[in-house]
C-alpha cells in the first residue's frame, strides 16, 4: 500500500504536466482502492467465506450471492453484516468497514 502511494507520489511528480499522468494516477488510484477491499477480505471475511466454514457462502459462488443479492438487496445484505446473523458475528470482523466498504465487500465475494 505504502509502496504504492510512494511510487504514484514519484510517477506523478515525473509526468505532472501531461495529460496522460492525470489518467495513468487515477487507474493507480482505483487499483489501490480495489487492493483495499482485498485485503480487508482477506483480514476478515475470509475467514468464513473463503472455506465455507459455518456454512457462510463461499467466495466465488456468483450463482447463489446473485440469487442472495436479488431476493434480499444489497441493503438488508450491508445490514445482515452490521447486525450479525446467526453464526456470522455482527461486522463480519471487520471493526472499520462502511456501509459502502460492506457493498464492496459482498460485491467482491460475488465475482
Ligand atoms: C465467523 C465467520 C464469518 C465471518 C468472519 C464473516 N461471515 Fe458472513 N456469513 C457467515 C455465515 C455462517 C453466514 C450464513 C448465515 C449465518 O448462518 O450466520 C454468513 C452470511 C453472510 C451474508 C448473507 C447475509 C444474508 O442476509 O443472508 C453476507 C452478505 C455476508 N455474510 C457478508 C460478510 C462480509 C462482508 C464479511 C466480512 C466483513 C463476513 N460476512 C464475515 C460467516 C461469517
Amino acid at each position: 500500500m505504502r509502496s504504492v502511494k510512494n511510487f504514484l507520489a514519484k510517477t506523478s511528480r515525473a509526468l505532472v504536466s501531461t495529460t496522460a499522468a492525470l489518467v495513468f494516477s487515477t487507474a493507480m488510484v482505483n487499483s489501490a482502492l480495489a487492493a483495499d477491499i482485498a485485503i480487508t477480505y482477506d483480514n476478515s471475511c475470509a475467514a468464513c467465506h473463503d472455506s465455507g466454514a459455518l456454512n457462510a457462502i463461499k467466495k466465488g459462488d456468483s450463482a447463489k450471492w446473485q440469487q442472495l443479492i436479488q431476493q434480499k438487496g444489497m441493503p438488508a445484505l450491508v445490514e445482515s453484516v452490521k447486525g450479525g446473523m446467526i453464526q456470522m458475528p455482527a461486522g463480519g470482523l471487520c471493526d472499520n468497514c462502511s456501509d459502502e466498504d460492506y457493498r464492496k465487500l459482498i460485491e467482491y465475494m460475488s465475482k
